[in-house]
């Protein structure tokens, strides 16, 4: 029997404190909106206390959505988490998210906190939360830089005052996949009752690990995933909701875990975010840059025109792409090429199109990329353009 994996969207939290990609009002709707239907299970619309926009947003998507839980992070401070429950409490189903530093760095530099002050901290305030309601979310922020031990008695603290989720973020984006691996295995073997809450992995990618990181505490026993669209973040971004879903996907063989994602829609979320905030995505993005299911080569190009699985793991339409798009440049065949010819309507004779191909070739290595016009350019159908 496959295990559910809880997806939990924090586009419009995390994602949003990304420099540059901030979000107004209506915009958060229509992505919050987006995100339903894409079947989150749970979207963090925002950190209430942030500022009164911020809870007006999270309020109006409290309100509007129904089938996704809509959840708001609080700091381990009484006005924080009055302020999150104040912005979610119209939601069909509410979630506050507790979160506290449990990192020797972070306790000493920034909380100005003693370790037993924090358990302290973190006992008070999630037992405050359970004042408003049932669905609470405890984050041991810097995790990953923690004493193990001591995030142990964190994490058994959390639990007993009341959280029902316990995340454990990669905040730095700092840990192995193995290393991130042994550290989830290590709570579960070393926490009483870690068995009946559900345990969350929030890995960020300042080295290029937040997606392996997340699937390596899949692998450890973790139920929910803290992922964003585009892998938008502070600094290096998180792990990216579409890298994730599909990696789960793809290789059900391996994971043997489902979601809840309509994969069909991640394209059309991916899009909307970009616009939205201005921030393209690489042409190599996995999953949805422009390359992602482009083929330039000849070799490429003649085994996908056979078989889209010689270079496919899995189909743009899978992922709401309508085809895959096979680019013509100086690296492509005559395959790719009479096939394109064929998709506008033109069959040639072979010696009329030995010749095309030929000034193709020549075409080709002066211009990257050889659009349809041109195509019909060198048949002789329309003028040659510049
Ligand atoms: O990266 C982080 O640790 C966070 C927490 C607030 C969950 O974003
Ligand atoms: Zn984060």
């Amino acid at each position: 029997m496959s295990r559910q994996i809880r997806i939990f969207d924090t586009t419009l939290r995390d994602g949003e404190q990304s420099p540059g990609c901030s979000m107004n009002l209506s915009e958060k709707i229509e992505v919050a909106r987006q995100l339903e239907t894409l079947g989150v299970d749970i979207m963090e619309a925002g950190f209430a206390i942030a500022s009164p926009g911020d809870a007006a947003a999270i309020a109006t998507i409290a309100h509007t959505i129904k089938n996704s839980t809509v959840c708001s992070l609080a700091r381990c401070v009484e006005k924080d988490i009055d302020a999150a429950w104040g912005a979610v409490k119209e939601a069909v189903d509410p979630r506050i998210h507790v979160f506290l530093a449990t990192s020797p760095i972070h306790m000493q530099y920034k909380l100005k906190m003693s370790p037993e002050e924090v358990l302290e901290s973190v006992r008070y305030h999630v037992s405050y939360t359970k004042k408003f309601l049932n669905n609470i979310e405890f984050s041991a922020e810097d995790a990953t830089r923690s004493d193990w031990d001591f995030l142990c008695r964190v994490v058994d603290t959390a639990i007993k005052a009341g959280a029902n989720t316990i995340n454990i973020p990669d905040t730095t984006g700092y840990l192995t996949p193995g290393e991130y691996y042994d550290l989830i295995k290590y709570l579960r073997e070393h926490v009483d009752g870690v068995e009946n809450v559900i345990l969350s992995c929030h890995n960020h990618n300042d080295l290029g690990m937040g997606v392996a990181n997340s699937l390596a505490g899949i692998q450890a026993g973790i139920g929910q995933v803290e992922c964003t669209i585009n892998g938008i973040g502070e600094r290096a971004g998180n792990a990216s909701l579409e890298e994730i879903v599909m990696a789960l996907k793809t290789r059900k063989d391996y994971f043997d875990c489902d979601t809840r994602i309509d994969t069909k829609q991640i394209y059309r979320s991916s899009r909307m975010i970009q616009t939205i905030t201005g921030v393209p995505v690489a042409p190599t993005k996995p999953i949805i840059g422009a390359n992602a299911f482009a083929h330039e080569s000849g070799i490429h190009q003649h085994g996908v025109l056979n078989n889209k699985s010689t270079y496919e793991i899995m189909t743009p339409e899978s992922v709401g792409i309508p085809k895959n798009a096979i680019v013509l440049g100086k690296h492509s065949g005559r395959h790719a090429f009479e096939a394109r010819l064929k998709d506008l309507g033109y069959t040639l004779t072979t010696e009329k199109l030995d010749k095309a191909f030929e000034k193709f070739k020549v075409l080709a290595d002066r211009k990257k990329v050889i659009k349809d016009r041109d195509l019909e350019a060198l048949i002789g159908v329309v003028p040659v353009s510049g």
